[in-house]
């Protein structure tokens, strides 16, 4: 939303797209636009396409001569939409923004799901509306047309305030009204949402106060069921945790001196906005902000769980650090090879500040309140979703041992399938690379709910996860926009080494293992370094094993995590059917699965089960099996095994993170089947890099 900086539509058309196509790692289905026409009578047009965001832009350069976007004017409101198909399949008419009616008098576009559409639907249509598209979203535009009809007096900001009350489910939306030219009103609950702004002049406060919307009177629609709240624990959070404090408040955020310019964007993330401005608010749950006239306000329908009776919430405007470069390729050929080959600087801004070589003290300042806590629970729970729960599987082995605590690992869904018991004493670990993945924040919810101690562990400041756990762990990978994750795996492999870490500081058994893994630490980017060299090697053996349909990983111990990282880079990279094997397990089942001609890589180590994966490796080798080898360097005896080449050495580490160097082979050699299979790197079929949904 551009407010007194006077700009053409061709000019918003271009932030609009250039914002998009930093958000497209979130989905790239279909996209839209809808912005001012170029009438004065605030007619909106609303161009939409099936595909990616480039096949959007091509319409609206095709567009360009019949519509004139070449006009000039003070004010401007234009909103845009990306998208990962939940409901209907990709199509334009699915598209967003959804509208209204006809004349597009309201238009929205959502991320998340509304659960209760079709009893808002059935209302609707016996009010005479027609519904075109397949979506849950057009529901919202339709209601908030029927809001108005019953509301002709209501300010736009209310509208919405009155037709979000009625939904269920996940939202993060924003509106743009033909009856309210210049206006931009966005909303949220449960799906991400964030105000940047811009503006060459000072500000007139550093924190917005959050003004409590009334109840609504007259509530005359209702398609809500309201469950029972248990009592919420209060704890402190820690403040290291979140992002420092500024200066003053006031009740609006504007320019100091009414009528400089400024421009607003609601954003579901920061990539959108990066390379305009560095200053966001992270909105909250119910919170609805209108900007009107270049004023920007927050009000929130609810009250949150959260919040301390009597205390004025307030939202921050924070300082990102992202700069633009780091959402570039630069000279790699897609994001995800950009990212893998980052490593060994992505793993030193983990450790950045955080460790102490010369006195081989671990501190992790989010965190290191609650360790005197933490030592006292029952048991360590840790939480996530795809890469993020392969980072725990690898790192409970050594949770176990420098913690001497139970350690729990969940896949987020699972553990909410089950109405898993969770009691006071128990510390639940949230990871999360984007810090927004729906189940993994429903789970921390549910945890919060009954008391446990939550911990998280994200690579994204300000997201949600950060701002609803007690206390966490930065990972500070760097954004990370390839669907596939790769960095941040690594980055929080490390992060909960170094909370093991800390966790062992003061028993004198622990001193000497402390010891042995802190000094490896110091090595870590160099023997990264040195696994990143093998990638020509690991193309050649991508090429002869590109077209094949299928792909076992075998391991054990610490590299079994590994091997299921590996598959899933493989299927989700290549559509390749790919499975990571507990070499343990190959007696009771897998082993029927070889013969001369299936592909099997094998991870063998010296560690601990050396001895039992080389019994493994007979077993494959026995049944015709010629599976690829992951070694450590020079390991003549699993060298002297391997036929045609077919092995790639890594460097020797400490046991407790050889995996955070048996896994890079994998994300290379995804890479390249991935190429070799023409496959989109970035963008693999049907996935999203952060799944706000259920
Ligand atoms: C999606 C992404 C995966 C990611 C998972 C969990 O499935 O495609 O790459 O591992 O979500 O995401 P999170 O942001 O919670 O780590």
């Amino acid at each position: 939303l551009n407010y007194l900086t006077p700009k053409t539509q061709q000019e918003i058309l271009d932030f609009l797209i250039t914002g998009l196509k930093r958000l497209e790692y979130r989905g790239y289905d279909s996209a839209g636009v809808g912005v001012d026409g170029c009438d004065t009578n605030a007619h909106i047009e609303l161009i939409r396409q099936q595909g990616p965001v480039d096949l959007l832009k091509e319409k609206i350069e095709g567009m360009k001569e019949s519509l004139q976007f070449d006009q000039v004017r003070d004010v401007h409101v234009g909103i845009a939409h990306t998208r990962w198909a939940t409901h209907g399949v990709p199509s334009e008419v699915n598209s967003h923004p959804q509208t209204s009616d006809d004349t597009n008098k309201f238009i929205v576009v959502h991320n998340g799901i509304i659960t209760n559409h079709d009893a808002i639907k059935t209302f609707l249509k016996t009010k005479g509306y027609k519904f075109i598209s397949e979506t849950d979203t057009e529901v919202i535009a339709k209601l908030i047309h029927h809001v108005h009809e019953q509301n002709p007096n209501v300010n736009f900001r209310e509208l919405v305030e009155k037709a979000i009350r009625q939904l269920e489910g996940a939202f993060a939306c924003c509106f743009k009204s033909s009856v309210f030219p210049g206006e931009c009103v966005a909303a949220r609950r449960g799906s991400p949402l964030l105000v940047a702004i811009k503006s060459q002049f000072e500000l007139n406060a550093d924190y917005v106060p959050v003004q409590y919307s009334a109840e609504d009177p007259n509530q005359n629609m209702k398609f809500h069921s309201h469950g029972t709240e248990s009592p919420v624990v209060q704890r402190k959070k820690s403040t290291a945790f979140r992002v420092d404090s500024g200066k003053g408040s006031t009740s609006q955020i504007s320019p100091c001196n009414p009528g400089d310019p400024v421009e607003y964007f609601f954003s579901s993330d920061a990539s959108a906005v990066v390379e305009r401005t560095n200053r966001v608010i992270y909105l909250e749950d119910d919170d609805v902000a209108a900007v009107k006239k270049g004023v920007l306000s927050i009000h929130r329908i609810s009250r949150s769980l959260d919040d301390e009776p009597n205390e004025t919430v307030l939202r921050e405007i924070l300082k990102l650090t992202t700069e633009i470069q780091e959402i570039m390729k630069g000279s790699y050929s897609s994001f995800m090879q950009k990212e893998i080959f980052e490593q060994p600087e992505s793993v030193v801004n983990t450790m950045r500040g955080r460790i102490c070589q010369q006195t081989k003290v671990v501190t992790l300042g989010g965190i290191k309140d609650f360790i005197p806590e933490i030592s006292r629970c029952r048991r360590l729970m840790l939480l996530g979703c795809g890469t993020s729960y392969h980072s725990a599987l690898a790192s409970r082995q050594l949770l176990e041992e420098l913690t001497e605590l139970p350690v729990m690992v969940e896949l987020a869904s699972d553990f909410l399938d089950r109405y898993t018991p969770i009691f006071r004493d128990d510390v639940c670990f949230f990871i999360s690379q984007s810090g927004e993945t729906a189940d993994t924040l429903n789970a921390l919810r549910y945890c919060k709910k009954r008391g446990a101690l939550i911990v998280g562990v994200t690579n994204t400041v300000g997201s949600s996860i950060s701002r609803e756990t007690h206390c966490g762990i930065h990972i500070n990978a760097g954004p990370e926009i390839g669907v596939a994750s790769t960095k941040a795996y690594t980055s929080q492999i490390l992060s909960l080494a170094m909370f093991g870490l800390v966790m062992a500081r003061d028993r004198i058994s622990a001193q000497k293992r402390c010891t042995e893994i802190i000094n490896e630490l110091g090595r870590l980017p160099e023997l990264i370094q040195k696994v990143l060299q093998q990638d020509q090697k690991i193309l050649e053996i991508a090429k002869k094993l590109y077209e094949k349909r299928s792909l076992l990983i075998m391991g054990r111990g610490y590299n079994f995590a590994t091997c299921l990282e590996g598959a899933l880079k493989v299927k989700e990279l290549t559509y390749m059917h790919s499975e990571g094997i507990q070499s343990g397990e190959l007696k009771h089942g897998p082993l029927a699965l070889v013969d001369s001609t299936v592909p099997i890589v094998m991870i063998i180590t010296r560690d601990q089960v050396y001895e039992k994966c080389l019994n493994a490796l007979a077993q494959v080798i026995a049944r015709g099996g010629n599976p690829v080898l992951i070694c450590q360097e020079g390991d003549k005896e699993i060298l002297a095994r391997a036929k045609d080449d077919m092995f790639i050495e890594v460097p020797a580490s400490v046991d407790a993170l050889q995996s955070i160097l048996t896994v890079i082979p994998f994300q290379l050699l995804s890479y390249h089947l991935a190429v070799l299979r023409g496959c989109n790197v970035d963008c693999p079929r049907n996935l999203a890099k952060s799944v706000t949904v259920e």
